[in-house]
């Protein structure tokens, strides 16, 4: 058992040098006067099995799962909470009871998000339609909060289509999937866009989708952050529409987990997203 009276959490993954999550825990530990620590840990694939296993003799209360462990800490933890079951993929770990437990908090993090900066983005959604891009990892868990919200209808549109098409086949018979070439015939149906790939992220990447005709009414959002203010949403922002970018994401995300080591719910706030940004530059 651990002796330890300071709390313990990480971040694992591979490479792990990026992670922005020490700044967000730190930031909270701080605030709210824990004497806990938050560390960025490199695992390798090769060795993360053996890390999950001696995660509570080597003094952890819990911590962040990310690239490329998600899937494999959905394989390794003794229980799922019905997102992640969902979802398919972890990115929190933490003990109950000596038992541990595997959550995602992506879905969350994305709602709590534009709950934040747009509070109608899903009202009335039972007779909205969403458009999203991109059918890798980080779908997933975009599409299981749309459909927790409510939409009545979910695009899903990529690349590679037969990847859509097994997404909806296992998500919802809600889910529409469709070629990216194939967005242009369905934009002006669109009230809610959300880009998923990392298309955005390079100066001369291709804009995912092409939105001059999507409804003037429509809110337009990036889980990318980097950088902030991605092609997507610079367009959108020409075109007066309602844009959200996608580092509040990753702030709430982290919520959830916080509360479950340290025991207190934290604040998502201006000063913490300021802290964040600045490492960004
Ligand atoms: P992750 O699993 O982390 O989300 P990924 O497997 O690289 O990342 O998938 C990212 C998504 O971006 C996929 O939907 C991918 O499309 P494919 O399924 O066709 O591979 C999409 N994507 C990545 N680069 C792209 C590009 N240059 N053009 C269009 N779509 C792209």
């Amino acid at each position: 058992m651990n002796k330890t009276k300071i709390k313990q959490a990480f971040v694992c993954g591979f490479p792990i040098a990026h992670s922005k999550s020490p700044i967000i825990h730190n930031y909270w530990l701080k605030q709210n006067n824990i004497a806990g620590s938050y560390e960025k840990i490199a695992v390798e694939s090769e060795n993360f099995n053996a890390f999950i296993i001696e995660l509570q003799q080597n003094g952890f209360t819990g911590g962040n799962v990310t690239l490329p462990h998600k899937e494999a800490a959905f394989q390794q933890v003794q229980k799922l909470d019905e997102v992640a079951q969902k979802i398919g993929a972890v990115n929190t770990l933490w003990y109950e009871n000596d038992i541990l437990y595997g959550g995602n908090t992506d879905a969350y993090g994305f709602t709590a998000n534009l709950d934040q900066y747009c509070e109608d983005w899903s009202k009335n959604a039972d007779q909205k339609t969403a458009m999203v891009i991109g059918a890798g990892g980080a779908c997933r868990a975009i599409l299981y909060a749309l459909l927790e919200r409510g939409f009545s209808k979910i695009i899903l549109a990529n690349r590679t289509l037969k990847t859509a098409q097994k997404l909806a086949d296992e998500f919802s018979d809600k889910i529409l999937p469709i070629n990216l070439e194939e967005t242009s015939s369905h934009i002006s149906s669109v009230d809610f866009l959300v880009n998923t790939t990392s298309l955005g992220m390079y100066e001369d990447d291709a804009l995912p989708v092409d939105i001059k005709n999507i409804k003037s009414t429509a809110v337009v959002t990036d889980i990318v952050y980097t950088p902030l203010k991605t092609k997507l949403l610079k367009q959108a922002e020409a075109m007066n529409l309602k844009t959200i970018d996608g580092l509040g994401m990753l702030l709430h995300q982290a919520v959830p987990g916080f509360e479950k080591w340290f025991g207190v719910r934290p604040q998502v706030n201006q000063e913490l997203r300021n802290l964040v940004l600045a490492e960004l530059k």
